[in-house]
């Protein structure tokens, strides 16, 4: 193998710079040509690459985002798509590819090594949903985001003694809601993997300001079953008479668009180079992340079968924190 190709698919999170410059100036000692797909697999299917030097990656690991954009490529789902964008390596002489995302981005990579294409996956999405990795690239920039937001929102509800819903991402995982919740201090938190009723969580804060507390803070999950604006809706209809003024605020994309920090550079850093080891040593279909602080390889095809479950002690441990 002497040419190989990185790309960076789904949502972008913070890191995944840190993450191509290191698949390129390891691939480069190694003795390989790296080329860059830009827009994820839209650029593999059109062709779009381009080979990336050491130098075009210097002064990005400090930077959010991905300089090799993202997209969502539904052309890629269909074997014909993948069919396409095989033919575009082959005909550049690449023949092997790192794959950087989450979810979505590493059935897209199990799919073309089911086809015969090398491809190693790299552990990025702010969701950390991905089995095979404790910690994705992106999580810890975007847990450190939200909680900026959380301590900012907890002074304004202490002075007036509000309740405040906090909304933030991770689409059907409610990791970055259930850590941005402990390390903010929640008195409650909702995700889709526990289903609560509005009225419970309205007797949780009840109690709350019963126990002298001045503010109530609700940490949601965007996949939860009542998101924040509908429960704050609830809260407001229901519960005038409880005595508390109700606030929402939705983080969204802010979560996804900030600096990497040290810990998202060096995860991103080593799971590349790792990847680009596999390739080296002609193994593919794995992904790369971390586990028990190790770096490790996971088949895709486990990956791909297999849910993250979240450690359901960490919403007890939560709760008894929020006393
Ligand atoms: O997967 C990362 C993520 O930020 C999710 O948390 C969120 O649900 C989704 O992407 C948003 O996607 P988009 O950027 O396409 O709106």
């Amino acid at each position: 193998m002497q040419r190989i190709a990185v790309l960076t698919s789904g949502g972008d999170a913070p890191g995944m710079n840190a993450a191509i410059r290191s698949v390129v100036r390891t691939g480069i000692a190694h003795g390989f040509e790296v080329y860059g797909v830009l827009q994820g697999y839209r650029g593999c299917i059109d062709g779009v690459m381009k080979p990336l030097t050491a130098r075009d990656v210097g002064g990005i690991i400090q930077l959010g985002g991905t300089i090799l954009g993202s997209a969502r490529a539904l052309e890629f789902k269909t074997e014909e798509g993948r069919r396409k964008a095989i033919r575009e390596f082959y005909q550049r002489g690449i023949e092997g590819l790192v794959v950087i995302g989450g979810n979505g981005s590493q059935t897209g990579a199990y799919a073309l090594t089911e086809m015969g294409f090398p491809v190693v996956g790299v552990a990025s999405t702010i969701d950390n949903d991905l089995t095979g990795s404790e910690m994705t690239i992106g999580v810890d920039t975007a847990l450190n985001i939200a909680l900026e937001a959380i301590d900012r929102l907890k002074v304004t509800a202490s002075s007036h003694h509000r309740v405040f819903l906090v909304e933030v991402m991770g689409r059907d995982c409610g990791y970055l809601a259930l850590m941005s919740g402990i390390a903010g201090g929640a008195e409650a938190i909702v995700i889709p993997e526990v289903e609560v009723n509005p009225e419970s969580i309205a007797l949780e804060i009840e109690h709350a300001y019963e126990r002298g507390k001045s503010h109530g803070l609700i940490v949601v999950a965007e996949g939860a079953k009542y998101n924040a604006q509908t429960l704050a809706s609830y809260f407001r209809e229901h519960h005038k008479d409880l005595g508390f003024d109700v606030r929402a605020t939705t983080l969204g994309h802010v979560q996804r668009g900030g600096t990497p920090g040290a810990f998202d550079r060096i995860l991103a850093t080593r799971l590349a180079a790792e990847a680009t080891e596999q390739l080296a040593q002609g193994r593919s279909g794995v992904l790369i992340g971390l586990l028990r602080g190790e770096i490790t390889a996971t088949p895709l095809s486990e990956v791909v079968a297999n849910p993250k479950p979240l450690d359901p002690k960490l919403l007890e441990l939560a709760k008894v924190l929020a006393m």
